[in-house]
C-alpha cells in the first residue's frame, strides 16, 4: 500500500512544502520508506529469521537530517548525474571539454556539489506498491551538457524485492551513472558495525584506484588478495591485511567488476550478503556492469540514526550498482555516454529474507 505520511513534519518553509515521504508495504511485512527529496530511500523494515523486525538501512527521521548532514554521507539517495568519481572534474566529449564542480578533492564526486541527493524530485504514486520519482537536471548544472530528464521508480514486490528502475534521457551528449546509495546493516541500524556480515561480489577483478580513489585504468584480478569475496566471506576478515589499496580507502571503497554485467542485458546477481546472528540475507541483481562495495569507513561516529543510536565507523555498507568511477577519461571502460535520442535504461533488485 502506497500513502503519503508526514514522516517530514520537521521541514516547515514554504520551499519545502513539496518534500513528501511514500511508504511502500507488501504481505510478508516488508516496509520501505521513500522521500522525494533526493529520491532517498529513508528506511527498510525487514524480519529475521524468527520474524523480528528491524530497520536495516541507515537514515535520518526527518529531512533537515538529510539536508544538514555533516561528512555527506549520501544515506539511501540517489547519486547522480555521475555516481562516484570523475578526476578532476573533467572530461571531453567530441573534443569539447567539460569542467565539473569539484567537491572531493580536486575531484567531483556523486553529481557535484548540488547532486540529485539533494534535489526535490517530482513524485507519482504508480501504484499500490511503485512509486516514481522524476527530476529535469539542466543543462549546465553542475557542468554537465544537456538538459537530462530522469526518473527513478522504486517497486516492493510481494518476493521482497525492492525493484529500482532508472531511465533517462538527454538533448545533448552527457555521462550518465546513475546508483542508489543505500548503508545497510543487516542486524539493524545503529546495531555496531558490519564486519562480520558474510559478503559474495560475483567478480573476478577490481579497478584499483590511486590515493585520491580514482581508477588508474586497469582491471586487475582478486585471487589471492583481501578483495577476492567470490566465495562468501566475513566483510572484516581480510579488511585489516596490509594493502596498498585498502588503505588508499581506509578498507573497501572500490568498484569491482561484475562477471556478467549488462552484455545481454538481463539481470546478473552481483553479490549476497548474509548477517549470521539475525539470519537476514541480501541478494543484488543488476544490469549494470560494475558495482562499489563501500563499507562506511567515512563513518566516524559522529552521527546519531532513527533510534538515536551512533553510526560507529563501518557501521553499514553500501552496494552502489554502477559504471566504473571516472569512465568519461577511460576509454577503455564501459561507455557511460547518453546521446539524444537514446535512452538510458537500468534496473538493480535488492532482495530481502533470512535463512
Ligand atoms: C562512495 C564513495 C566513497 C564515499 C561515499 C560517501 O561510496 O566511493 O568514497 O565518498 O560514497 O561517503
Amino acid at each position: 500500500m502506497v500513502g503519503i505520511l508526514a514522516g517530514c513534519a520537521s521541514v516547515k518553509t514554504a520551499d519545502f512544502d513539496d518534500i513528501q515521504l511514500y511508504t511502500l508495504k507488501n504481505k510478508a511485512g516488508t516496509t520501505v520508506k521513500i522521500t522525494n527529496y533526493g529520491a532517498t530511500v529513508t528506511s527498510i523494515i525487514t524480519a529475521d529469521r524468527d520474524g523480528k523486525l528491524a530497520d536495516i538501512a541507515l537514515g535520518y527521521n526527518d529531512v533537515s537530517g538529510y539536508m544538514n548532514a555533516v561528512d555527506k554521507p549520501y544515506f539511501g539517495a540517489v547519486v547522480g548525474r555521475y555516481g562516484n568519481r570523475i578526476a578532476k572534474g573533467k572530461f571531453s566529449i567530441d573534443g569539447e571539454e567539460y569542467e565539473l564542480a569539484t567537491n572531493n578533492g580536486a575531484n567531483h564526486l556523486h553529481g557535484g556539489v548540488i547532486g540529485f541527493d539533494k534535489v526535490v524530485w517530482d513524485a507519482a504514486v504508480v501504484d499500490e506498491n511503485a512509486v516514481k520519482f522524476s527530476y529535469l537536471a539542466k543543462d549546465g548544472e553542475e557542468g554537465y551538457p544537456g538538459n537530462l530528464q530522469i526518473s527513478v521508480t522504486y517497486t516492493l514486490t510481494e518476493d521482497n524485492e525492492l525493484k529500482l528502475d532508472y531511465l533517462a534521457t538527454t538533448d545533448k551528449k552527457t555521462p550518465v551513472n546513475l546508483t542508489n546509495h543505500t548503508y545497510f546493516n543487516l542486524k539493524g541500524e545503529g546495531e555496531g558495525t558490519i564486519l562480520d556480515h558474510e559478503l559474495m561480489i560475483n567478480a573476478k577483478a577490481t579497478t584499483p584506484v590511486d590515493i585520491g580513489l580514482i581508477p588508474t585504468g586497469k582491471i586487475v584480478p582478486v585471487v589471492g588478495t583481501p578483495f577476492d569475496f567470490t566465495t562468501a566471506k566475513a566483510i572484516g576478515r581480510d579488511i585489516g591485511k596490509k594493502d596498498q589499496q585498502l588503505e588508499y580507502g581506509l578498507g573497501y571503497d572500490h568498484n569491482w567488476v561484475l562477471d556478467k554485467g549488462d552484455k545481454d542485458g538481463k539481470m546478473t546477481l552481483a553479490a549476497t550478503v548474509y548477517e549470521p546472528t539475525t539470519g537476514r540475507f541480501m541478494e543484488v541483481f543488476t544490469q549494470e556492469p560494475g558495482i562499489q562495495f563501500y563499507c562506511g569507513n567515512f563513518l566516524a561516529g559522529n552521527l546519531k540514526g532513527k533510534a538515536g543510536k551512533t553510526y560507529v565507523n563501518r557501521g553499514g555498507f553500501c552496494l552502489e550498482t554502477q559504471h566504473y568511477p571516472d569512465s568519461p577519461n577511460q576509454p577503455d571502460f564501459p561507455s557511460t555516454l547518453l546521446a539524444p535520442g537514446e535512452e538510458y535504461k537500468t534496473s538493480t533488485i535488492y532482495k530481502f529474507s533470512s535463512k
